[in-house]
């Protein structure tokens, strides 16, 4: 997803922070008359230095964002503000404000904050469905994506796709296990058989292993390049960052030429109907080529395009693969759960392949993808969002130059909402003590997809993935962990997704 929140801010040099708080000291006292945040009633939060605020408490304090933001929530409560240099970040972390601002208030709070300078080159400038402000573009581009690509209709014809990408995804597993005795990783293969489903959805056209394995590569690095860095924070540290600046536009380069040639290849396609006999007939080139953008004249040029693109390809795929390796993860760690999954897909489909229409009827399997995303929401932050106009929530200001995050664990673990938060149990859902409505049409209690009217697009297909891969992987195969009897480390890291820090390496039998 090339559109995640807060970084780690962890590989930073001790010397960059000497130099920032002298820099910063100094725009300090040049700005200090244009400053108007003392007149605001921003929400509590731990005290800050002079312009850089808690840029550096952060960096330093050498946890991951969302651990340092996860240990402050007892101090400052469910809405807290956070200095980031030139940033103000108001994160919120229950469920009732995530309510009284999504769906309350959903029309102020829909917007998203300025871009920082490299988001804006791989962005062209906030044309995505996930980076457009508030508005005709983001209405126009959202409508496309949502009709055209992700409705009921739409997602059935890419059955195929999907059929395909899961047969190769239980044929490399059988590869990988054969020649390393059993053993297989989980995150790698889950998201290479997604990546798939989404090229093929995107471009329409037949790739092999080699392309869609460079494809996915530079999309890599893009994510990289995208990280955060100190001058994003501190505009004015930019002339020290001048090699990074190059970069970036190099992998932009290389972004436009690894994909333009999949665009034009399709254009002529559609140009000239059966000369590529191995193309699909519909793809989400197909909707872009000649889209018509409320209040533009022309449709999207070439390297609007390959943006376009690329968002429909990050959004799901990490995401995806992320679900699927906790999934695997409590799979191995509660083989009772495995059990009693296998016998449903048994009982459901006998000796036949489970299929998607299958999924849909397998109540257990559903308690199971939910309370994964209850435990385990694949970011742990929502996009980030920004008022339309100065607003209040909870009583505090929100200025309309303000990051609006919200954390989702604090929602979705939140011990007056759930009843043993800490623990993985689907029987919650499928007992029917508890329940929850994802979407958060009916109430908020937990929100992995987000809420309101920037709900993410992709939920239903997403759904669709996460359930039809578990039950082929746990259909085909009998998981257990690596060494032998070990216990599985849930412990978490950031890397654009919240994945598993000792990425999951896991045993499989074929069933009998
Ligand atoms: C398990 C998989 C997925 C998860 C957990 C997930 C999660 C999210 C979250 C938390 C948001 C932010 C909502 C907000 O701003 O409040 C989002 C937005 C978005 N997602 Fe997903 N997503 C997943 C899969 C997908 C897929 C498959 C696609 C499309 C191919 C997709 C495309 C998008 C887009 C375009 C947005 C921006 C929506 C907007 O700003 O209007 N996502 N997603």
């Amino acid at each position: 997803m090339d559109f995640l929140s807060p970084s780690t801010f962890s590989n930073y040099h001790f010397i960059f922070t000497a130099l920032a708080l002298f820099i910063s000291g100094l725009i300090f006292i040049l700005s200090r008359k244009k400053s108007n945040s003392k007149k605001l009633n921003l929400p509590p939060g731990p005290p800050g230095y002079p312009v850089v605020g808690n840029l550096f408490q952060v960096a330093r304090s050498g946890k991951p964002f969302f651990q340092y933001v996860r240990e402050l929530i007892p101090i400052y409560g469910p809405i807290m503000t956070l200095k980031m240099g030139t940033r103000t970040m108001i994160i919120i972390s229950s469920a009732d404000l995530a309510k009284e601002a999504l769906i309350e208030k959903g029309q102020v709070f829909a917007s998203r904050p300025r871009e920082n300078p490299t988001r804006t080159i791989f962005s062209c400038d906030k044309f995505t469905v996930n980076a457009a402000l508030y508005g005709p573009v983001w209405r126009s581009l959202r409508r496309n994506m949502v009709q055209n690509m992700l409705s009921a209709t739409r997602l059935k014809e890419f059955r195929k796709a999907r059929d395909m990408a899961m047969d190769t995804l239980i044929e490399r597993l059988k590869l990988e296990a054969a020649s390393n005795e059993g053993l297989v990783w989980v995150l790698k293969n889950a998201r290479f058989a997604v990546f798939c489903i989404l090229l093929a959805m995107c471009f329409g056209v037949e790739m092999d292993e080699k392309i869609i394995e460079s494809i996915d590569q530079m999309m890599k690095t893009v994510l990289i390049v995208l990280d955060p860095r100190l001058d994003d924070y501190l505009p004015l540290l930019s002339p020290f960052f001048s090699k990074q600046r190059k970069r970036v536009q190099e992998v932009r380069k290389e972004q436009i030429d690894t994909l333009v040639p999949l665009i034009e290849k399709r254009r002529s396609a559609i140009q000239n109907p059966g000369s590529d006999l191995t193309a699909a007939s519909f793809s989400y080139l197909d909707t872009l080529f000649d889209l018509k953008i409320e209040g533009r004249k022309s449709s999207p040029s070439n390297a609007e395009i390959v943006t376009l693109c690329s968002e429909f390809l990050n959004g799901g795929t990490d995401t995806t693969g992320t679900a699927i390796e906790w999934a695997i993860a409590r799979m191995i760690e509660n083989p009772k759960i495995q059990l009693r999954l296998y016998d449903e897909i048994r009982s459901t489909v006998g000796e036949k392949k489970v299929d998607e229409k299958d999924v849909e009827t397998m109540p257990y399997l559903n308690a199971v993808v939910k309370e994964l995303l209850r435990k385990h929401p694949p970011t742990y932050f929502s996009l980030t969002h920004a008022v339309v106009e100065p607003a209040k929530l909870a009583g505090y200001d929100v200025p309309t130059d303000a990051n609006v995050e919200f954390f989702l664990p604090g929602i979705s673990e939140d011990p007056k909402l759930w009843s043993d938060p800490e623990k993985f149990d689907p029987d919650r859902f499928f007992a029917g003590r508890e329940d929850a409505d994802i979407t958060g049409v009916t109430g908020v209690k937990m929100m992995p997809f987000g809420v309101g009217r920037r709900i993410c697009p992709g939920l239903s297909m997403a759904t669709v993935h996460v359930n039809l891969m578990l039950a082929r992987m746990v259909q085909e195969f009998e998981w257990s962990g690596y060494p032998d009897n070990g216990e599985v480390d849930f412990s978490e890291k950031l890397e654009f997704t919240v994945v598993m820090k000792n990425s999951l390496r896991a045993k499989i039998k074929p069933r009998a």
